[in-house]
Formats: C-alpha cells, structure tokens, sequence
C-alpha cells in the first residue's frame, strides 16, 4: 500500500477515535511507562528542542515536555491535535505547539535535539527512508527513541486499516538505523501490552523502544 493511501485512511481512523482514545487505560499505562523508558535514555539535561511525530491527543508529549525547552508535536489527524490543543490550554504545556501534517511528505523545520514517537512507526511504509529523513532533522549528537510492537502476527490490530508493519523484527530496525547512519543504538522492553483479540484470545505484546545518536 502506498504512503498516500495509508495516510488517507489513518486521518479518518484516528479523527474518528480521537474524542475517545484517551479513556483506554491500557493506553494511558502504556503512555506512562514508553515515556519514562524514553527518559531514561535521552539526555535533555537543560532543555532542547523536541520533536514528537505522530503524538496523537498527546498522551507522551504531555509527560516529555516539562524536560524540554521547545516541544513540536507534529500528527496528520486534525481530530488528535485537536485533543491536544486543549491540554495545551487547560494544563498548561506552555511550550508545546502543534504540527499538522503527514510525516511521509513533510516534518517541521529546524533541528531538534530529540525526536521520538510512539506506535507510529508501524502507519509509515518507507521506514527506512523515514530513518534517514529523521537523521537529517537532527542537531549533532541529537537521538531518536521511537517506541512500537515487536513483531506480532497481525493481532493487534485485527483488520483495521492503516497498518503497513505487523510490528518489527528490532534486527531490521538495527540494520536501517545503521544504514541511516545513526550511532549508539539500544533497545530496551519499554512496555508489554495484554490484549484480547478479535477471536476472543488473551496476548501479550511487548513494545520496543529504541534509542540512537546521530554523530556529533
Ligand atoms: C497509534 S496512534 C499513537 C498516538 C500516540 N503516540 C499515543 O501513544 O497515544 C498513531 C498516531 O500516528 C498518527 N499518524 C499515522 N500516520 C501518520 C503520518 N503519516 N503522519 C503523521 N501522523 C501519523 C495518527 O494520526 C495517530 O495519532
């Protein structure tokens, strides 16, 4: 499936769930625990400017940016940064904006110290070549820590639409970080998430986060 279809079909899935998708606890504990694994391993220490790629209502970003100077939280789905923006207001995340806009075609401007994402990965196509464009967008010495699925067997998600990777081999993920030209890659097990599927069968799924640098 093309970036373009994915994309199409991912704004109006996640515009349609986004009144909603913070009431899953399961979500908000998985949130909870990718957030503190990916402060673990990035070293913010005095700020920086982050940039977080398929924030979704905010869920991370919410928990990241008292760590960070300037916070970008960029989503295609209006209907999730709509959610967002109103934690934006209410908490307040003083320094965090939005950024609409599909990450196949387009990331914000300027270098960021940091880029991380959660389950996000697994809507983009061209991983490899979204690595590299990551890799481009990064201050020398910046890191990535991108959480998703290991791989799984098409559980997960059932027969939703969207979805180009059933989670990923941490091998492949290794190899195109490499290849993107990214140093200091770790993994760690950041969360692992019991659902049960549509056939009614109780799994566990672990979440992955990896971290990377780019060369200083
Ligand atoms: C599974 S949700 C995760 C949201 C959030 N990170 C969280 O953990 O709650 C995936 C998010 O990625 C966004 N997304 C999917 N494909 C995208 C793309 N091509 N460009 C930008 N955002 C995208 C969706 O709109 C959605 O908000």
């Amino acid at each position: 499936m093309s970036d373009d279809t994915l994309s199409q079909a991912n704004i109006q899935r996640f515009n349609d769930v986004a009144a909603t998708w913070d009431d899953k606890p399961g979500r908000l504990a998985m949130a909870r625990h990718v957030a503190a694994a990916m402060l673990k391993r990035l070293a913010p220490a005095g700020g920086g400017r982050m940039l977080e790629f398929g924030c979704g209502t905010g869920l991370i970003t919410a928990l990241l940016a008292p760590s960070f100077h300037q916070v970008v939280a960029m989503d295609s789905a209006p209907g999730m940064l709509a959610v967002l923006e109103r934690k934006i207001e209410e908490l307040p995340l003083k320094n965090v904006e939005t950024f609409e806009g599909d990450l196949s075609q387009t990331l914000p401007e300027g270098a960021f110290d940091a880029i991380v994402s959660s389950m996000t990965l697994h809507h983009v196509a061209d991983v490899p070549g979204l690595l590299k464009r990551l890799y481009g967008h990064l201050s020398p010495g910046g890191q990535v820590a991108l959480a998703d699925l290991d791989a799984e067997d098409g559980s997960f998600h059932g027969d939703k639409p969207g979805i180009a990777h059933n989670g990923f081999e941490r091998d492949d993920i290794r190899r195109w970080l490499e290849a993107a030209g990214f140093a200091n890659i770790d993994f760690d097990t950041a969360y692992t998430m019991e659902k049960i599927g549509e056939d009614g069968v109780l799994r566990q799924f672990p979440i992955f986060l990896v971290s990377a640098q780019r060369e200083q």
